[in-house]
């Protein structure tokens, strides 16, 4: 492809949505997934903008449910450089929370026999974030999806990840618009440079060092 033609199309962000790799993961993801292809097509597009800036570290998930989105990010890992070096922490309460959304067999099932999730690099904690996230604390995080509501657990768990974020870490809500606890509890700790996208998802990066 000429260089300039790449260039313009960086530029305009549409390379990752021009990958095959793409297209399968998110057909793949989207048998087992509430979120939808654009905002799939978001977290991907994010996850893309951290790699090509250099962020270091891993891919976190507050709330994995079915696994939809959980098999997004391990095949956006898996997808760009640096991958081997990152990895998939995915925490998620299956049956003790309620109303359940799933069972924790059944999403391990999908992720490390019905998929290619390798276990050593993909980690699916059961537990209210809290207890997850002190037992099995993250690694610095690069990307970080959270896709659950409610102002207490959002707020225990982003109060947790906050300190392992990286410099220039994407951070997704992924129910800011539709649960007022997820965005109180956003509001609180993002005063400034949230950006939305569609009705429901909210963005914004953690600060770069000076
Ligand atoms: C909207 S679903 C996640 C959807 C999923 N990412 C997908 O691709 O469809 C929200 C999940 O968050 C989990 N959850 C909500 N609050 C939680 C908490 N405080 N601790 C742990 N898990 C929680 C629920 O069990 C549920 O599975």
């Amino acid at each position: 492809m000429p260089a300039m033609l790449e260039e313009r199309i960086i530029s305009r962000r549409l390379l990752p949505l021009l990958k095959p790799t793409f297209w399968r993961a998110v057909r793949r993801a989207q048998k087992h997934s509430m979120v939808s292809k654009r905002r799939m097509q978001n977290l991907w597009r994010l996850m893309w903008r951290g790699v090509r800036a250099g962020v270091s570290g891993d891919y976190v998930e507050l709330g994995t449910a079915r696994g939809g989105t959980a098999l997004l990010l391990d095949a956006h890992r898996r997808g760009f450089p640096g991958g081997a070096e990152r990895q998939v922490w995915l925490y998620d309460a299956f049956e003790d929370f309620e109303p359940c959304f799933a069972r924790y067999e059944d999403v391990r099932r999908l992720l490390f026999d019905e998929s290619d999730c390798d276990p050593e690099a993909v980690h699916l904690v059961r537990g209210f974030f809290d207890k997850g996230l002190a037992t099995r604390p993250p690694r610095p995080i690069a990307f970080l999806h959270v896709d659950a509501g409610g102002y207490e657990g959002v707020s225990a768990g982003l109060d947790l990840v906050w300190p392992h974020l990286s410099p220039g870490a994407w951070l997704v809500f992924d129910n800011y618009g539709v649960d007022e606890g997820c965005r109180r509890a956003v509001d609180e700790r993002v005063p400034s440079g949230l950006h939305r996208f569609g009705h429901t998802q909210a963005y914004t990066m953690a600060a770069r060092e000076p």
